[in-house]
């Protein structure tokens, strides 16, 4: 037996079952000294904390416990418990800690895992230096809903991207060593199937086929579980009639047993009770019985099982057994921190200007360029600029929704970004704050106008869902004010939700998605408008021409009489295109890429793949401009005709590559079993022989195809 389980089977061995209990229940942190929740700690009834005093952390001024007060629970923990068990303080890091980085959605864009990971390594340090052992981060959940508020927490639309960013995030959060100080545990979440909320609306039903859930919502959760994620949290939704939370089905028999996760699964924030909101539970106590069993180890702050859980072994409701396996894989977790050997908060130095560094570099390589007609932009270093809009010096709404420990004082606005790296701009700007009722009316006596549009942070994020995601009316108001003024225009899209753009798109010469870019936003958006940074962030979404055509989404099955094109099913809106505004993977560059690839058809054996063969493509993508760039290039795979119906196309690889001017790079591809394979009807994984298209390109619509059989 390997030594962490002779010391979890020591420890275990020595534990009442109120103490084993104990270890499943989360409390939320007391801001101040409390004797009562000292004197339970003592008892041994707490084996965690959330360092939050509220059900939507995302949402509040979230409170900072002092590391004093954190210092002093853990030392109570293990010095006047009867067993000396650590606390493990669990916190929302999401996309930050002080330095905050661009919120997940608009991070996805820059299709850089080597950066996202640097940065959430750099997250750790600060967040472990804060006594933080554990994070509720990354939240994995595929989305092909923009009105769900939750779809900019996530890596959006597509499973080997958001899969490629759970494995960045957790390697980051977790580092090399568990156990060294500056590790954080992390929390893939919200397993599963969250973002398919119906409408949109938070906390609502979903009905998932197993087959969709297989291919799209469940491969980040398997890659998080092979990238050693330490915990997993069950989502409040309920899949076909299931509450996640009480299914034994996808906590225990996929999680645990078919995907091999052997940390514990959290509850959210009081979703053990809201079983009985469900309608799976009458109360309580059978909440706590039909969670327990489904596997669900620890309890968020609702205390169900510390109320219910002994009574209801003793009914013999529940085995002791699965008692000691969750007591197992917690206690597993806080040995492999090294919670044992070191409790309290380390002391190291953090080097914040490497993390300012590594968050501008990353939110430059998130920022899509999505119009740039006549290339107006890179702007000229000595621009006369009219910077109008609510977003011109904003440092707060620029943050995004859950940032508990940031600080706009510490972000730079793109007023100050301007201004701090190009000095010989002339800019005169209007700043229109959102609560200003008036139009931003500015002079506009710039030769170019700048409008810096967006939304505020409570408009994402949590239980913040909207029916409609057309542009605002002020936003349009802004636009054609400017557009009189006969200036050319671009817009900086400071929205971390997708946005439906048509009312203002034929008004703007350039168009740029920044979404939430965090502490650097200025700096970023200064780059990239001067062309410091050629930009290079690539959609991680669909972007819907309207909310009418919502679920769209790039890596869906044909329509029965499609007709040609991408999305020209036979029957389509008579009100509306069929093509989304833009389309999954798509950003422009101030560079000219050609990519090309040998396309002369290509077999390979069933029998080759299944040995591990694969097909090696080798790419060459030239710069055919006189401006050095990065560009994103992706493969995407078409099952021609399988046992079930394939998508379109699925994105299996890419690569961000830097091309000097005029020069030329290559890229080597493979492809194998598992770009080739899916899970069938039957939940197997497989590759099926027959006709396969391969494609290679800049977005999901790329055209250059090689054809492959599979014999
Ligand atoms: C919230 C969220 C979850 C978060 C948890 C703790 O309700 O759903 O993402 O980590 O509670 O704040």
């Amino acid at each position: 037996m390997e030594e962490l389980d002779v010391r979890i089977e020591k420890i275990l061995s020595q534990m009442t079952i109120d103490e084993k209990i104990g270890q499943l229940n989360q409390i939320s942190s007391p801001l101040v000294p409390d004797e009562k929740v000292f004197e339970e700690i003592r008892k041994g009834n707490i084996g965690s904390f959330i360092l939050s005093t509220t059900a939507q952390a995302g949402n509040d001024d979230a409170d900072n416990v002092s590391a004093n007060l954190l210092n002093e629970l853990q030392r109570v923990a293990v010095e006047e418990s009867r067993l000396g068990i650590p606390v493990i303080f669990g916190r929302d890091v999401i996309h930050g800690h002080n330095t905050v980085l661009p919120i997940a959605l608009t991070a996805a864009a820059s299709f850089d895992d080597a950066l996202v990971k640097e940065c959430y390594r750099n997250v750790a340090r600060e967040a472990a230096r804060d006594g933080v052992h554990w994070t509720f981060s990354p939240m994995v959940d595929l989305s092909r809903d923009p009105r769900w508020g939750r779809c900019v927490e996530g890596p959006g639309e597509d499973p080997y991207l958001g899969s490629k960013m759970a494995r960045a995030m957790i390697e980051g959060f977790q580092g090399e060593d568990l156990a060294a100080e500056d590790s954080v545990a992390a929390c893939a979440k919200h397993y599963l199937g969250y973002g398919a909320s119906e409408g949109g609306r938070d906390y609502f039903k979903t009905e998932i086929s197993e087959y969709t859930i297989r291919n799209f919502y469940l491969p980040a959760y398997k890659e998080a579980v092979d990238a050693g994620a330490q915990t997993v949290m069950a989502a409040f939704n309920e899949i076909s009639g299931q509450p996640c939370s009480s299914s034994r089905y996808w906590l225990t028999d996929v999680l645990k047993k078919e995907l091999g996760f052997d940390g514990f699964i959290v509850s959210d924030w009081g979703a053990i009770p809201q079983t009985i909101c469900q309608g799976v539970a009458e109360d309580e106590k059978q909440a706590a019985e039909l969670c327990f069993n489904a596997g669900l180890d620890m309890e968020m702050v609702s205390a169900c099982y510390l109320k219910h859980l002994k009574e209801l072994i003793e009914q013999g409701m529940v085995s002791e057994e699965q008692l000691d396996d969750s007591v197992r894989r917690i206690l597993r977790v806080k040995l492999r921190l090294g919670l044992f050997e070191k409790p309290y908060i380390p002391k190291y130095s953090v080097d914040k200007d490497k993390h300012k560094r590594d968050a501008r570099r990353l939110a430059g390589e998130s920022i899509v360029l999505l119009k740039n007609k006549d290339n107006i932009l890179p702007l000229n270093l000595e621009s006369s600029i009219t910077l109008a809009g609510p977003m011109v010096t904003d440092k707060v709404n620029v943050l995004g929704t859950w940032v508990l420990d940031g600080n706009p004082e510490d972000v730079t606005s793109v007023l100050e970004g301007i201004k701090g790296n190009y000095p010989k701009c002339d800019i005169n700007y209007r700043d229109s704050a959102f609560e200003e009722e008036q139009l931003c009316v500015a002079n506009y006596k710039g030769d170019i106008t700048v409008l810096c549009l967006g939304e505020t942070k409570m408009m994402t994020g949590e239980a913040n869902s909207v029916s409609n995601i057309e542009i605002s009316d002020r936003m349009i108001n802004i636009v054609k004010n400017a557009y009189v003024k006969k200036k050319p225009i671009v817009a900086l899209l400071f929205y971390a939700r997708p946005i439906a753009i048509k009312e203002i798109e034929p008004y703007c010469d350039a168009i740029v998605w920044c979404g939430n870019l965090g502490t650097e936003t200025g700096n970023a958006v200064a780059d990239v408008l001067f062309g410091k940074v050629n930009p290079s962030g690539k959609l991680p979404v669909t972007l819907p021409y309207c909310t009418g055509q919502i679920p769209i989404y790039y890596n869906t099955t044909a329509a029965s009489r499609a007709v040609n094109g991408y999305y020209d099913g036979y029957l389509n809106y008579h009100d509306c295109q069929a093509a989304p505004m833009y389309p999954f993977g798509f950003g422009l560059s101030y560079s000219d890429f050609d990519i090309s690839f040998d396309l002369s058809n290509r077999k390979i054996s069933l029998k080759e793949l299944e040995e591990g063969k694969t097909l090696k493509i080798k790419i060459k993508v030239r710069n055919i401009s006189e401006t050095d760039g990065r560009e994103v290039v992706q493969l995407y795979v078409k099952d021609v005709a399988a046992s079930m119906a394939r998508p379109i196309r699925e994105l299996k690889q890419y690569k961000g590559v830097f091309v000097k001017a005029n020069n030329e790079e290559e890229l080597d591809f493979e492809v194998g079993y598992r770009e080739l394979g899916f899970y069938n009807a039957n939940g197997n994984f497989v590759v099926e022989k027959g006709k396969f298209e391969i494609f290679v390109g800049n977005d999901c619509y790329a055209d250059k195809k090689t054809l492959l059989e599979v014999n």
